[in-house]
């Protein structure tokens, strides 16, 4: 039997979709408006899986404010109303899509001590949602 934990979070910040070293007209085309100078801003809800063993004492995978904690320490500091392309050192030369984001919020929270971190999915918009699973799982 395996059971997982989701645990929703949400944050606004802000990004900006381009690459330095190609022209503005190359920008343009291939990331349009999310290319704006001036940046733009989502209000992205992050949900975490974790799995592992329920403890039979508690029956818990894992408690909830252990992993409150660590996803706020981890993540929602940095993240919450930042200007992902510069106060999240990660995305100084990486493009901060929502699957750089989810990559990057999944590499953070691997470490979780109390359960395995099974994957992220990340909702920018109605429409939109990326998922990063774990490479494999214990
Ligand atoms: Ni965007």
């Amino acid at each position: 039997m395996r059971l997982s934990l989701w645990r929703r979070y949400s944050f606004p910040a802000s990004h900006r979709l381009f690459r330095a070293e190609w022209s503005a007209e190359q920008n343009d085309r291939i990331f349009g408006k999310c290319a704006n100078p001036y940046s733009h801003g989502h209000n992205y809800e992050l949900e975490v899986a974790v799995t592992g063993p329920v403890d039979p004492a508690t029956g818990m995978i894992a408690n909830l404010a252990d992993l409150d904690s660590f996803v706020q320490r981890k993540v929602l500091d940095a993240f919450d109303h930042a200007y992902m392309n510069e106060q999240i050192p990660e995305f100084r030369e990486c493009v901060p899509t929502t699957e750089n984001v989810c990559r990057v919020i999944f590499q953070r929270l691997a470490g979780f001590p109390r359960a395995h971190i099974e994957g992220v999915r990340i909702e920018e918009t109605g429409k939109n949602s990326f998922e990063y699973a774990a490479p494999s799982n214990p």
